[in-house]
């Protein structure tokens, strides 16, 4: 097994300097999202389900074939995979599939765009706020979208289009067709470039009110400095930094940008 220095020594600090429970929140929408997001109690009657869902992906020993793509997984080597491993190791935790949930559900998104489905349990967490948040989700390897699909159609999720190929050749493409999108949410291929790269296709297209959220931004010294310099872009009005992963908002009515370190 090998120990992410790095990554321990950044969560060190980050327990450290990052505000809790919302306190010494002075921006008026950052403490409600604190409110209302992110140290909510409020349980939706959809996380029950898709806990068991996520039970299931656990104990699911089939395999799948298995084609390495963008950074690759440090733990997970292989040509096929057996899903309960990827469950395991390559897919968030219950904590951050209900914030992203609960995320979308306080911005009401309507048009949500994923990079990198894997077994598609985020995408059902993301599908599940609302059938009117329209879903599209990407991904490269085509036996994971595939699987991830056959779980939509089971837990009748229409709301999903499952794209399969690469980020680099989608992304353009769906965003070059006037395809508006809300809510971008990426989780994959987490390298410095590819990061920066998505950034700038993203920033293309988006609207006064929409939101990306990087993954793991501290997965890696490349993903740390991709994040360090996208989330002080001037257009980015204020940047939330959760450890696990970090928000960018462009709203106009956040006068003076905020950068935020909350720990959750
Ligand atoms: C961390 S997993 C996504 C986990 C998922 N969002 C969840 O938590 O339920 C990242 C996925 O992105 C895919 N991926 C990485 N780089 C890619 C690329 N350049 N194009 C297409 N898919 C890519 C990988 O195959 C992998 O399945």
């Amino acid at each position: 097994m090998t120990i992410n220095v790095q990554l321990i020594k950044n969560y060190i600090r980050h327990f450290f300097t990052a505000k809790r429970r919302g306190h010494g929140v002075h921006s008026p929408f950052a403490y409600r999202l604190c409110e209302e997001v992110f140290y909510t109690e409020v349980h939706f009657f959809h996380f029950e389900e898709l806990a068991k869902v996520r039970q299931q992906l656990l104990s699911n020993h089939t395999s799948v074939a298995f084609q390495e793509f963008g950074a690759g997984s440090k733990s997970l080597k292989g040509q096929t995979r057996k899903i309960s491993d990827i469950a395991k190791k390559g897919i968030s935790s219950r904590k951050q599939s209900e914030l992203l949930y609960r995320l979308i559900n306080f911005l009401n998104a309507k048009n949500s765009l994923e990079l990198g489905t894997s077994l598609g349990l985020n995408t059902l967490y993301m599908a599940s706020v609302n059938s009117a948040n329209r879903v599209i989700s990407i991904e490269g390897n085509p036996s994971l979208s595939q699987f991830a699909a056959g779980m939509a159609k089971q837990y009748q999720r229409n709301n999903i289009d499952f794209l399969r190929g690469g980020f680099d050749e989608l992304l353009p493409r769906l965003l070059g067709d006037n395809t508006t999108i809300d809510f971008i949410y990426v989780d994959g291929n987490h390298t410095y470039e590819a990061t920066l790269n998505y950034f700038k296709m993203a920033m293309a297209g988006k609207k006064p009110n929409s939101v990306f959220v990087f993954d793991d931004i501290y997965w890696s010294e490349g993903m740390t400095n991709a994040w360090q310099e996208i989330s002080r872009h001037p257009e980015v009005k204020m940047s939330l930094d959760l450890f696990y992963m970090g928000i960018l908002f462009f709203r106009d009515e956040i006068k003076e940008p905020v950068h935020l370190k909350l720990f959750i």
